[in-house]
């Protein structure tokens, strides 16, 4: 089983990520292999509703990153994505990824998702709701943690010394790992994915 952990963040190795890596030694300690995606600094367009897409290719018109997230994303069980806190928002540019992510490709359906933010000081909740959309309009299972899924510091060094957020984040990794193993069992004992109605 594999997890794909999504760091929107222009930082390569910031606040976004050291949460990201707390979620992932979770997801490792329970045996599930890990990778850690980094969109890039290079500018990642929006949607621009060409309807590439919906002819069956199931990939973006614009060969990017997003490409190569929804190549990664057919072996994966379960995501991650995670984005720093920009003006109470997720930043523009996971926004944009995540649009035509989730425009593009289906191969996420049914499997488990989860948002992580992180902030210096607030807007963590409307930014966490926002990334939260894309799942439930997925037939994506939401994965929770004990407390919403996010971290606090101004960057990667601040981050360490959220004790609280980055427990957070360990329960949030428990948590995946779990309903990945109870997604697992159940396609061993027969059940099968929900009819889907036209
Ligand atoms: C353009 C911009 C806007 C930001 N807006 C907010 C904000 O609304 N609330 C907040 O608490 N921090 C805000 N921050 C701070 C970042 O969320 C914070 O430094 C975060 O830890 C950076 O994560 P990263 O290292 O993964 O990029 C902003 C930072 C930038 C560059």
């Amino acid at each position: 089983m594999k997890v794909l952990l999504i760091n929107g963040s222009p930082n390569e190795k910031g606040s976004t990520y050291t949460a990201l890596c707390e979620v992932e030694k979770e997801l490792n300690k329970a045996g599930i292999e890990t990778e850690i995606f980094h969109i890039g600094k290079e500018p990642i367009r929006g949607c621009t509703a060409c309807g590439h897409c919906s002819k069956g290719s199931y990939r973006c018109i614009y060969d990017d990153t997003v490409n190569v997230a929804l190549d990664k994303a057919e072996t994966a069980d379960g995501f991650v994505f995670g984005s720093p806190v920009y003006y109470a928002a997720p930043t523009g540019q996971i926004t944009s990824f995540l649009d035509r992510f989730f425009q593009a490709g289906i191969s996420y359906q049914y499997k488990p998702g989860a948002a992580v933010v992180c902030c210096r000081r607030g807007g963590s909740t409307a930014a966490f709701e926002q990334l939260n959309k894309y799942f439930t309009i997925s037939n994506m299972p939401v994965v929770s943690s004990q407390y919403w899924n996010m971290v606090h510091g101004h960057d990667a060094e601040e981050v360490k010394q959220d004790l609280e957020g980055l427990q957070i984040m360990r329960t949030l990794g428990k948590n995946m790992a779990w309903l990945l193993k109870c997604i697992e069992a159940g396609k061993k004992a027969g059940i099968s994915l929900p009819e889907k109605e036209e």
